[in-house]
């Protein structure tokens, strides 16, 4: 079973072996995918994930798939984020609650007052909001291109939404200036510069590297700032004997099972939303179809307009 053993101990993976077992015989079944974002519990990422990633490597997964259906082993953006890709397949995500306190933040109506008070002002939107505010943007990045998005337009102001944190990072690295929404992420936010800085007095020459939903201070201290896949890449790449990775925790979980010569000290601020999916609940969304992740088509096809110019955007 994969990378399962490297994981979890046997007497678990004997518990999941029959759920398993069920979920691929179910994927045959319908023409099924199991997408997974790298926040997954380790079962999820290791025992059923067919296709695993960031954000930006989902949606281009979800694009280029020749599935019928697409399982969302991720947040409900992912999973809406697919189904405007592919308007003909079948989108399912395993637990409707799994939201994102990033989407939660802004809705349409929000950006329409916006671009009144900024005529002209291009809209950039990360991935992590509705179809209804994707619609309303001019175009999409996430974690992994925002800098080269924001790059790509040639623009000396933007408005970036809605996470002020990504947006003012993206300001650093862009000399662009952003004018910022006050949306964060709940589990980012909560990491403080002088945690890291306990980090590195308790462990002398560990790497700190972080995701950019991260506070100024945390990213000021940090040897790296990625995307959830940019991290994964960093580590791989540099193998440092020591890294905290300053994100949600399952992920070092499930990278420690994969780079077996790096030593992860991991703290745990876990994402409430990503850990409403789990095998049981893959297995009821395939068992049932359900539940379907539909956008409307008028709002999915200008929302289809702002992703698909992100995705034309090189790196
Ligand atoms: P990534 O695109 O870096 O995977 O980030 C998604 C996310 O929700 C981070 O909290
Ligand atoms: Fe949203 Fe933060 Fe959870 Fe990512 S970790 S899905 S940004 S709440």
């Amino acid at each position: 079973m994969r990378n399962l053993a490297a994981v979890l101990p046997d007497v678990e993976i004997a518990a999941i072996a029959p759920v398993i077992a069920e979920i691929e015989a179910l994927k045959a079944k319908r023409n099924a995918v199991v997408l997974a974002h790298n926040y997954m519990t380790p079962d999820i990422f290791h025992g059923v994930a067919d296709l695993r990633g960031d954000s930006l490597a989902l949606a281009r997964m979800a694009e280029e798939t020749e599935a019928d259906v697409i399982v969302m082993a991720g947040v409900h953006f992912m999973a809406e984020t697919a189904k405007i890709l592919n308007p003909s397949k079948t989108v399912l995500i395993p637990d409707l609650r799994a939201g994102c306190s990033l989407a939660e933040s802004i809705t349409g109506a929000d950006v329409r007052l916006l671009r009144q008070r900024y005529p002209g002002v291009p809209v950039v939107t990360y991935v992590n909001t509705s179809a209804e505010v994707k619609a309303e943007s001019d175009i999409c990045c996430t974690s992994g291109n925002a800098v080269a998005v924001v790059e790509s337009l040639g623009a000396d102001r933007v408005i970036f939404l809605p996470d002020q944190y990504l947006g003012r990072w993206v300001a650093s690295q862009t000399g662009v200036e952003v004018i910022l929404w006050e949306g964060s992420c709940m589990v980012h936010e909560r990491f403080t510069g002088a945690q890291l800085r306990e980090y590195r007095a308790a462990h002398p020459g560990i790497r700190v590297i972080a995701h950019p939903e991260c506070p100024p201070d945390v990213l000021d201290e940090a040897d790296f700032v990625g995307s959830t896949a940019g991290m994964i890449s960093w580590v791989e790449k540099n193998r440092p004997p020591k890294v905290v990775m300053v994100t949600e925790c399952s992920m070092s979980d499930n990278v420690a099972a994969e780079i077996r010569d790096v030593e992860f000290v991991r703290p745990c601020n876990l994402c409430p939303h990503m850990k409403r999916i789990t095998l049981a609940g893959i297995a009821d969304a395939l068992r049932h179809m359900r539940h379907e992740v539909k956008v409307p088509p008028a709002v999915a096809e200008r929302a289809r307009l702002a992703v698909t110019r992100m995705l034309a955007v090189k790196p």
